[in-house]
């Protein structure tokens, strides 16, 4: 096995650090058509990728460690929970490109979270994509974006897009993507509960409710087309009325005080909320950013959310920072 090349195509810093950050995502709809053979549901989802980002900043070493800090890292900052090793999806990313690139795994790898962990922002995969644009540069792979694409999809079902960004219409198990024309900036409060809900879980419990007939199977999936008209043009109202979710009805039968959370969150003044892929995050849209800063001070206060965010998109997906 070779050692990677040395330099890399630039932006090693002094130190021989490289940093890149990567976006979370708000699902603006998210179909679940049926449970497939490989344990994966066929989705129809339009990803938004918004503005809170993970930073992932990587150096040379022997072999890999991987420390996190903030948001999720036991760090004081946020609920623990996120694992510091093979089990981290950024570890995985390292080990997956190095296999690629045909050189060994050496590298200290570090995650700066600002996205919480288990929220349904796709914070794992935001770190998945970073890591591998920050691998990238530092071993000097010359990996290609479709190469890194490729691995992504093979990391998780929302890492193409972490990768990505912007506005994306994405099928099969989420991870085959369509880029969106998005015209405008679309303002969004963020709510986030204490603790975290399992996507797996989540996924089981709708399997459960549709196996029960609460709800229908899955085999029709609502049409893509009103909110991808929406977010083309606008305005807000169009897109809230468009905003869908399939996960919301059983993360909020594992999580009934989500209701309230809701609601809170429109009454506040946010044109619709909705929950942000597998929950537990609430998104609420807002008319515009000063709507958006008003919403999250008044849901601060209003003690149903741990932290709660002002963000907009369309942002750029993981790219090289510093
Ligand atoms: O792709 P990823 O590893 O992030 O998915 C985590 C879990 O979420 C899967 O193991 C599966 O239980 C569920 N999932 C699903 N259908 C999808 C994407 C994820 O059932 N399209």
């Amino acid at each position: 096995m070779r050692n990677a090349t040395s330099g890399g195509p630039g932006r090693l810093a002094g130190n021989g650090a490289v940093a890149a950050r990567a976006p979370a995502k708000v699902n603006v709809h998210l179909g679940v058509g049926r449970l497939r053979p490989d344990g994966y549901h066929e989705l129809q989802t339009v990803y938004l990728a918004v503005s809170l980002f993970d930073t992932v900043t990587v150096r040379r070493a022997e072999g890999l460690s991987l420390t996190v800090r903030g948001e999720g890292s036991g760090d004081g900052r946020g609920p623990s929970g996120v694992p510091v090793d093979r089990r981290n999806l950024v570890w995985q990313a390292a080990e997956l490109l190095a296999r690629h690139a045909g050189i060994s795994a050496d590298a200290d790898l570090e995650i700066d979270k600002t996205i919480p962990a288990a929220a349904g922002l796709a914070g794992g995969s935001a770190d998945a994509a970073a890591a591998l644009v920050a691998l990238d540069a530092l071993w000097g792979t010359r990996a290609t974006r479709g190469d890194l694409a490729t691995l992504a999809a093979e990391l998780g079902s929302d890492v193409p897009f972490s990768l990505l960004g912007g506005v994306a219409l994405g099928t099969h198990r989420g991870e085959r993507l369509s880029p969106v024309l998005a015209r405008r900036r679309w303002d969004w409060v963020l709510g986030i509960a204490g603790d975290g809900l399992s996507t797996p879980v989540v996924y089981a419990e709708l399997d459960e409710l549709r196996a029960a007939g609460t709800l229908p199977d899955g085999a029709e999936l609502a049409s893509t087309e009103p909110v991808i008209t929406a977010l083309r043009s606008g305005p807000a109202p169009a897109l809230a009325a468009a905003l869908s979710n399939d996960l919301q009805a059983p993360a909020l039968r594992l999580r009934p005080e989500l209701r309230r959370a809701l609601r809170a969150t429109t009454d506040a003044g946010a044109r619709a909320a909705l929950v942000s892929g597998s929950g537990p995050t609430v998104a609420g849209l807002a008319d515009d950013e000063d709507t958006a800063v008003r919403l999250a001070a008044e849901l601060a206060g209003a003690g149903v959310f741990r932290t709660v965010r002002a963000v907009h998109g369309p942002v750029h997906g993981a790219r090289l920072v510093g």
